[in-house]
């Protein structure tokens, strides 16, 4: 193609820099206080403004008619019923709750947002707000000199996002992901921003093609769209983590998850036969490898439709599902949404018997060539077809499975645009739109239907559910893998900032394809890669079709057995990472976190992209380089142990380190804890001890939480679970605990102790005010 050489720049092309031809939206002319809402009449359109919460305020400007306060799907809370007066000053009108304050000049309209103590946390430029009559929108804000930006959801590129310019457009891009590939797979117009005065949030919840400029301009920024109205959401903070509480209270925070599906997955495009999968298992028990899901990419199928399986290439998919369950491992189909067009297939001749395809607004069926050829799409806007297509995964659940896949749900099309025709119209609960206007949502309604379908189907039990498209709200129902990433170092690096920014805008559980999905790995990259994964709340290597395969045997011994001691330290991992995985359902702070959500006062980390941190007090810096076995390691404040050989580094620095190839370098804070498991090759064998590691510090104080349940149902939300908290006081003579539970769950563990680090002879250790003997130095078993 043309575009993909040099003539892509020739002279001619050039377009003529033009004014950007907005329009202002006009001064506010009148106002008046509906229920709960403020509405003001500007010269183009209203404007309104409502509470979510006294820390979250909407503000609406439809410069096309009545501000119509409608919701996307994100949305999961409910507006407040309170009104706050306005206090009119005759120039300017301020809204206030107990926590933010909205100022609306009048002339021009200018709106400004502050918190309680006059801090501004987001201010409009003179530019303020502006449409073009052809239907865009756009706002542009003041951005301060020292303000970062994280969030932005799944994009390319490092971990802070000031000086980018980002398009949300929910794309299928095979091509290599590189620093100038912006629409991925996932649309999530939210983002946080740090500065000296604090962090603050913006959720521009407009599902059309958006755009968030942070480059074009030195001191503001802009966010933009296709169509609809300036409709955002301001989170007052003032930390990181209570914009991301307050994000979640608005589109949901994520559930619990099956504890198998925090084990580790391994997937192939594809392995093509029952046959090959007994293999595969065997291989895994053989090699001594932990393993908790194989999933099953689109050659299960009979001729790629979905919801059947190929009956020469899995005759008896009960019986190896049941055969899997039995050595502990569950299977993960996939569920693309194009549905063959087949008149002689049972989910064809529903969906175009009872209207549950997209179509044309003339009444015609839209279909578009995928995986099985011309294909219809379940219009999953409309819950008649979300609870027709949830209702079939009736077909999987008697099978035995408990989590499915859902892919291609951008959606993508092999065609030009990669998508929908832009033109179809979407029934939308009885508000027909165009898929222009609902592109950005087709995935995360097809992952809804999917959830809340299987989730009826299993009687109690817990969901799994990966996705590749979504929009904001996904992480309510599903986990986010990252696409078609390519076994390139520059990938593995890139996955860091990706995966971090992800847990930055609400989806904590996220993952890229281990070992890379394009191209052929190696054993090296391989081995770094699973040395990370081990690590990432989403832990599956897969690979495609026509590269070299990338089991965890396929690269030799050598780099087998350090594979192999990484999934085996993921399952020993997983305690920590469940009590993570909880606070995330809490509180939505992620479980992987960027250093800036833990030391945002230390400007070292306001980009640091190649580090991360396990929950609050784990530092993880691993290899992304080939032929490397030294790299930088950047600690913040205090004391670090090192989580193999028990030295201690100072922090506030920066360490060079040796790590060889077994090694993942792992700092752990002095004076804090971390809950540890045993090896175990599946999370369905019991847990049999439990160890809670304490790293030595004097004069140090710090409460570690520990969360369980029994990791398959819903029970937990019924009483069934034990939360534990020990408060640990640690000076030059003594450690304190004290050890608090609540909840009556009886977890599987026989043992339970505590593992000092670092421990000097001679301290005595009490729990809740008996002091302990130890077994040996540093060694406690006790009863909780
Ligand atoms: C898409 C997915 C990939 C999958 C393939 C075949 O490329 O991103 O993970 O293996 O389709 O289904």
């Amino acid at each position: 193609m043309l575009e993909d050489t040099s003539f892509a720049i020739h002279p001619g092309g050039q377009q003529k820099l033009t004014s950007s031809g907005y329009k202002p939206v006009g001064p506010l002319q009148s106002y008046q206080l509906a229920g709960n809402v403020f509405r003001g009449k500007t010269d183009r359109g209203e404007l309104a403004i409502v509470f979510y919460r006294d820390d979250i305020v909407r503000i609406e400007m439809n410069p096309f008619g009545e501000a119509q306060l409608l919701h996307s799907p994100a949305i999961a809370a409910e507006a407040n019923q309170v009104l706050y007066r306005p206090e009119d000053t005759g120039e300017t009108i301020t809204l206030s709750s107990q926590k933010l304050s909205v100022s609306i000049q009048k002339q021009p309209l200018l709106i400004t947002v502050m918190d309680q103590n006059g801090r501004i946390l987001v201010q409009e430029t003179k530019k303020g707000m502006a449409y073009k009559e052809t239907k865009e929108v756009i706002c542009y804000k003041n951005m301060k000199e020292d303000e970062h930006f994280y969030g932005f959801g799944e994009k390319t590129g490092f971990l802070d996002k000031r000086g980018e310019k980002m398009v949300m457009w929910n794309s299928d891009v095979y091509a290599p992901h590189n620093p100038e590939t912006d629409s991925l797979y996932e649309s999530i117009p939210f983002f946080t921003t740090l500065s000296k005065a604090g962090a603050h949030g913006i959720f521009f919840d407009n599902t059309f093609k958006t755009t968030f400029d942070l480059r074009s301009e030195e001191d503001s920024y802009s966010f933009a769209s296709e169509g609809g109205a300036i409709n955002y959401y301001v989170f007052a903070g003032p930390t990181l983590k209570q914009v991301l509480e307050q994000y979640t209270h608005l589109t949901g925070k994520s559930p619990i998850p099956p504890k198998w599906a925090l084990g580790y997955h391994q997937s192939r495009y594809s392995y093509e036969t029952e046959q090959e999968v007994r293999e595969l298992v065997k291989m895994f028990k053989e090699k001594n490898i932990p393993l908790d899901v194989v999933h099953l990419d689109i050659h299960y199928m009979d001729g790629y439709r979905v919801f059947t399986f190929d009956p020469n290439r899995f005759p008896n998919p009960k019986q190896l599902i049941q055969d899997l369950k039995a050595e502990g491992i569950h299977v993960v189909p996939i569920v693309d949404p194009g549905v063959k067009e087949d008149p002689e297939y049972h989910i064809y001749q529903q969906g175009v018997r009872e209207d549950l395809f997209c179509k044309y607004i003339e009444g015609s069926i839209y279909f578009g060539e995928v995986w099985p050829g011309n294909s219809a799409f379940p219009d999953f806007t409309s819950e008649k077809a979300r609870k027709w297509w949830g209702d079939n995964h009736q077909f999987y659940s008697d099978l035995g499975i408990e989590g499915i896949w859902n892919d291609m749900n951008e959606p993508a099309v092999f065609n030009e645009t990669k998508t929908m025709d832009l033109k179809v119209m979407h029934e939308n609960d009885g508000d027909p739109k165009t898929h222009r206007e609902l592109h950005n949502v087709y995935g995360l309604l097809m992952g809804k239907a999917t959830y809340e379908g299987l989730k009826t189907k299993l009687n109690g039990k817990r969901p799994f559910l990966l996705t590749r498209a979504g929009y904001s709200g996904v992480q309510r129902y599903a986990a986010v893998w990252t696409g078609d990433n390519r076994s390139f170092w520059e990938h593995l690096q890139m996955s860091l900032p990706m995966v971090m920014n992800l847990g930055m805008s609400g989806i904590p559980f996220a993952g890229p394809d281990v070992g890379g999905f394009a191209y052929d790995s190696n054993g090296e990259l391989l081995t770094r890669w699973t040395q990370v994964g081990a690590l990432t709340p989403f832990f599956r290597n897969h690979s495609a079709i026509g590269f070299l395969r990338q089991e965890p045997w396929s690269f030799g011994k050598k780099y087998e057995e350090v594979i192999r001691k990484y999934i085996q330290l993921r399952y020993q991992w997983l305690p920590q990472l469940y009590t993570l995985f909880k606070e995330a359902h809490d509180t939505g702070v992620p479980i992987m976190r960027p250093l800036v959500l833990e030391y945002p006062e230390d400007e070292n980390t306001y980009n640091l992209y190649d580090q991360f941190m396990i929950g609050d007090n784990v530092v993880v810096a691993p290899i992304l380089k080939p032929s490397d076995e030294y790299r930088v390691v950047y600690l913040p404040k205090g004391d670090w142990y090192d989580y193999w050989t028990g030295e201690k580094l100072a922090g506030g620095t920066r360490h060079l380190i040796q790590v060889p190839l077994d090694t993942l370098p792992i700092y752990v804070l002095a004076g804090t804890a971390i809950a540890h498991g045993p090896v175990r090759m599946s999370t369905e064998e019991k847990e049999t001890e439990r160890t809670v590691h304490i790293y030595y510090q004097a004069e140090s104080e710090y409460t570690f939480k520990m969360y369980e349940d029994d990791g398959s149902t819903f029970d937990y939300e019924n009483g069934s679970f034990i939360d534990y908290s020990f408060t640990i006081e640690q000076d030059e003579t003594s450690v304190n605990i004290s050890a608090q539970k609540q909840g009556n769950y009886q977890p599987d563990w026989e043992r339970f102790e505590l593992k000092f680090h670092g421990l000097p002879e001679n301290i005595r250790v009490s729990i809740n005010g008996e002091v302990l003997q130890a077994r040996k130095h540093g060694l406690y078993q006790i009863n909780l």
